[in-house]
């Protein structure tokens, strides 16, 4: 099996091995005149005669940034199985599009005139994200998917104030959901109910009935959820909640495992974000920012976040006079090189964007039944149905018979070439590995992945001490949990302080 052998951490840094002698570029002496004479007409305050960069040859400049590169770990390299990011392989072609000068250049302030092709492509995209989820207004304001949750918690909010309806303030979150959902409900100011999942992995039926009161704004949900299973009886809980005058929250984090195929709009929901640096292949992590939109039916149309991308029949223009808008969650215009990024997926894609539901479940439950099978592997929800787009698998039967955990297992992984995938998350799985290979890794990949898990596996039950010892052949070896890479004394004088301060 391929290892992917990282840049050692103990490199010299640039600093140490630069030389005054040393020279990484040569200026002509016509480039130097002008330089020269362009220095001279600028104030003497603001010229500077040290400068503190390394001298370096131009080969070790290029050998610095390589090994940076090395350093680090991104789709193009390998998989990134993180369970609820879909972390899907994003396609070069809309890169390169979205790079374009006129986009990336354009200021914020330039008239509507100047920019009508941008406008054209966001004012396409808030339409096809709108019928895609089945709602009837999208706006891109929202930087992100939790950007969008809060957005989403306020019109909820203002929507009951709205109707004389302020004393609702319970948001209802399942205890499966992603930690930003209740705490957007509680920045927005909404006392969280919780909510069990039942042994099906659904959410508890019976439990939600027992929570729906007079004090209900609403309740958030994610389908498929975080365990990848989707809601059996999401059309009964969408009828309650509204029976009691409550709405319903769509995240839109896992659309990747239904895309295509269900809408949210359709099950009963009523307003809904979406990720697009997730499911509309935007690099995101460490890879760039990401884009949300947030999506209303009916009424709660009227309380999106604006700016909209309006179109009167001769010209697109930002429309601001929303009746009951929130107002803006974000700057400008929302995370627009994402955004357009996503638009070009969508284009390229056409009605094939149906297959990439269709792929990532194929991929996610084909390594589900190979990975299940194995020793100290359990499943704890779920037994016996398919997933969507990903699993949770428990390595707690492993930890107590060898006392190799899901970190553990997660820093091996490292060693043999792949990034981890979500662990010990959904909190209600306990030593969880949560897996999400997308439909953009092929079954080669997927195997190799496999193997991986089995040898770790192996290694566990008879030699666990090796796996502890993981991860050996990254740049960093394993990382204090709580404080990172901080050198052993600045971390200990933190620690000691913070217990005096406790
Ligand atoms: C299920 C779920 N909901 C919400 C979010 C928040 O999305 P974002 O990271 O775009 O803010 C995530 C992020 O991983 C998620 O997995």
């Amino acid at each position: 099996m391929t290892i992917f052998r990282q840049a050692k951490w103990n490199e010299p840094i640039v600093y140490e091995i630069s030389r005054d002698s040393k020279e990484g570029v040569l200026l002509d002496e016509e480039f130097r005149d002008y330089a020269l004479r362009f220095l001279s007409k600028l104030p003497k305050h603001i010229i500077r005669d040290s400068l503190n960069i390394p001298s370096l040859s131009e080969v070790e400049v290029v050998r610095h940034f390589t090994r940076l590169s090395q350093m680090s770990y991104g789709v193009d390299l390998g998989p990134v199985p993180l369970g609820s990011c879909t972390m899907k392989y994003n396609p070069k072609i809309c890169e390169e599009l979205a790079s374009d000068r006129r986009i990336v250049e354009a200021h914020p302030y330039l008239d509507e005139e100047d920019v009508q092709g941008l406008l054209e492509i966001l004012y396409t995209l808030q339409k096809w994200l709108a019928e895609i989820v089945g709602m009837d207004v999208c706006s891109l304001q929202t930087p992100a998917g939790a950007a969008g949750e809060l957005a989403g918690a306020l019109m909820i909010k203002k929507y009951h104030r709205d109707l004389g309806e302020g004393h609702r303030d319970e948001m209802i979150v399942p205890d499966s959901a992603h930690g930003s959902n209740p705490a957007s409900a509680a920045m927005a100011g909404f006392k969280v109910v919780r909510i069990p999942t039942d042994p099906r992995g659904n959410t508890d039926i019976e439990a939600l009935r027992a929570a729906l009161s007079k004090r209900t704004a609403g309740v958030m949900l994610t389908n498929p959820n975080t365990l990848g299973l989707f809601e059996e009886y999401i059309v009964d809980i969408a009828r309650e909640v509204h029976g009691i005058g409550g709405l319903l929250y769509y995240d839109g984090a896992n659309l990747n495992g239904i895309l295509g195929y269900a809408r949210p709009g359709d099950m009963g929901f009523d307003v809904a974000h979406l990720n697009l640096h997730k499911t509309f292949a935007a690099p995101h992590g460490g890879g760039g920012p990401g884009a949300g939109a947030i999506c209303a039916k009916g009424a709660l149309a009227d309380y999106l976040p604006v700016p909209l991308v309006e179109y009167d029949g001769r010209k697109y223009y930002f429309k601001y006079d929303v009746p009951r808008t929130i107002g803006r969650i974000s700057w400008f215009y929302g995370n627009i090189i994402p955004a357009i990024k996503s638009f070009l997926y969508i284009a390229t894609l056409g009605p094939l964007v149906k297959e990439v539901a269709e792929v990532a479940n194929l991929n996610t439950n084909y390594m589900l039944k190979k990975l299940s099978a194995l020793p100290g592997v359990d499943l704890v929800y779920g037994y016996g149905r398919w997933r969507k787009h990903e699993f949770v698998i428990s390595f707690e039967k492993l930890y107590k018979e060898t006392g190799v955990g899901a970190e553990d297992v997660a820093k091996a992984l490292l060693d043999r070439g792949f990034h981890a995938p979500t662990i010990l998350f959904p909190l209600i799985v306990p030593e969880a590995h949560m897996i999400e290979v997308t439909e953009t890794e092929s079954r080669e990949n997927i195997d190799n992945l496999i193997n991986a898990y089995k040898e770790i596996i192996n290694i566990a039950y008879t030699n666990p001490s090796e796996i502890k010892r993981c991860p050996q052949n990254t740049s960093v070896k394993r990382l204090d949990t709580v404080y990172g890479n901080l050198p052993k004394n600045i971390a200990l004088t933190y620690r000691s302080l913070k217990g005096k301060t406790a």
